[in-house]
């Protein structure tokens, strides 16, 4: 059988904690090949496995360790292809650099999400968003785009949500946090900060989350998206967990159900065919549990390899209609994972043709 020629791709912000699993989940991928880094002057010039602080659980891949990372300046001899997962306060600037400079830039982090030509993808849940990239390209007058997923906060959270608001409509979420260490990047929160400690302040998270998941349960219309019609109160706080932020949620719904309702739009939540036959697609997005304390962090955040919204304690709310208890991979679906299967459907949709 004749094997298809993998398509070379690079990652901005290669040495950091998102970019580490971006290194992790590319080594042996089926379409995409690993042949080029970038990271700050500081990293630049140096191979891969001098400048990266190596922080994952398996080795770095052989095939990166010998990489040299560049700066993250547009000269032409990047892949078109680009995951980014760069410091914040530079992100905007750099990835804007390489989409006009025709890149296709897959965005973890947050400056283009809520810019109305900008797709804020979940496959599994509104793979129609990307098509914004049509009148984004046309009106910025870029060679190239730019393709964003969630915070990884919201994440988790939207895709509760979605079989919850097609089933029965959305009228209210109040979600809580309790989000991971790592969450912080890399050396991320001080020990003394967060040893035996909760922060409840994370700055301009719950803002993030509130309104990233009414434009991911959006409706795409007029060439921008209506954003969904339900309101959102998000508290988030950061806790002493390595992997994986936990949220609590509770929701009133616009049509009645019954707690079986919800665990059928659960257990039958599944994505269109093209999208769950991506390389990197979980097998369930949802995973439901059904013991008294799970999900947990520590047992339950590598379901479906860090790629599921595995949910449990479904039960009714005294206040809303229902509550429950949702737990996601923050660097893996909430970050690494998430770009490459939104870059997976890009390059399945066309969009890097
Ligand atoms: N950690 C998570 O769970 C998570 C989840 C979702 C989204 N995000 C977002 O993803 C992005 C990266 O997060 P992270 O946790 O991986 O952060 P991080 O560990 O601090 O890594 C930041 C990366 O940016 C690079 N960088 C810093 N200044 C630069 C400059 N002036 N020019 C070019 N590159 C520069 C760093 O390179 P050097 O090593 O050379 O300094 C490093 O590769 C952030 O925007 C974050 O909000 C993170």
């Amino acid at each position: 059988m004749k094997r298809m020629k993998k398509l070379e791709v690079g990652i901005l912000g290669a040495t950091g904690m998102v970019g580490q699993r971006l290194a992790s989940l590319l080594e042996n991928h089926p379409w995409f090949e690993l042949a080029w880094l970038g990271a700050s002057d500081r990293s630049a010039g140096k191979t891969y496995a001098q400048a990266c602080n190596w922080r994952l659980e398996h080795p770095m891949p052989t095939a990166a360790r010998d990489l040299t990372v560049h700066e993250c300046v547009p000269d032409g001899k990047a892949p078109q292809l680009l995951f980014a997962s760069l410091d914040g306060k530079v992100a905007a600037e750099v990835e804007g650099a390489f989409a006009r400079a025709g890149h296709a830039v897959v965005s973890n982090s947050s400056f283009y999400r809520m810019e109305p030509d900008v797709p804020l993808v979940i496959p599994e849940v509104n793979p129609d968003h990307l098509m914004l990239v049509r009148s984004q390209r046309r009106e910025r007058n870029w060679n190239g785009m730019i393709v964003t997923n969630p915070n990884y906060t919201t994440v988790g959270l939207a895709m509760s949500l979605a079989p919850i608001e097609r089933g029965f409509g959305l009228d209210k979420v109040m979600m809580t946090s309790m989000q991971a260490v790592s969450g912080a990047g890399y050396p991320g929160v001080p020990t003394l900060d967060i040893l035996g400690n909760v922060i409840p302040h994370i700055g301009g998270e719950e803002e993030k989350v509130e309104r990233e998941t009414q434009k991911l349960l959006g409706i795409l219309s007029d060439g921008g998206v209506q954003p969904g019609r339900f309101a959102v109160s998000a508290q988030c706080n950061r806790v002493m967990v390595e992997n994986g932020h936990t949220e609590t949620v509770s929701v009133a719904l616009r049509r009645k159900a019954s707690r079986e309702d919800l665990l059928a739009a659960w257990r039958e939540f599944m994505p269109a065919p093209e999208v769950h036959r991506l390389p990197s697609a979980p097998g369930r997005p949802v995973v439901l549990r059904d013991e008294a304390d799970r999900p947990q962090p520590r047992f339950d955040v590598n379901t479906e390899h860090g790629m599921a919204a595995v949910i449990g304690r479904l039960r009714p709310c005294p206040v809303l209609d229902f509550k429950y208890v949702v737990l996601s991979h923050n660097t893996i679906r909430g970050a690494a994972g998430a770009a490459l299967l939104n870059a997976e459907l890009m390059k399945a949709e066309g969009y890097l043709d």
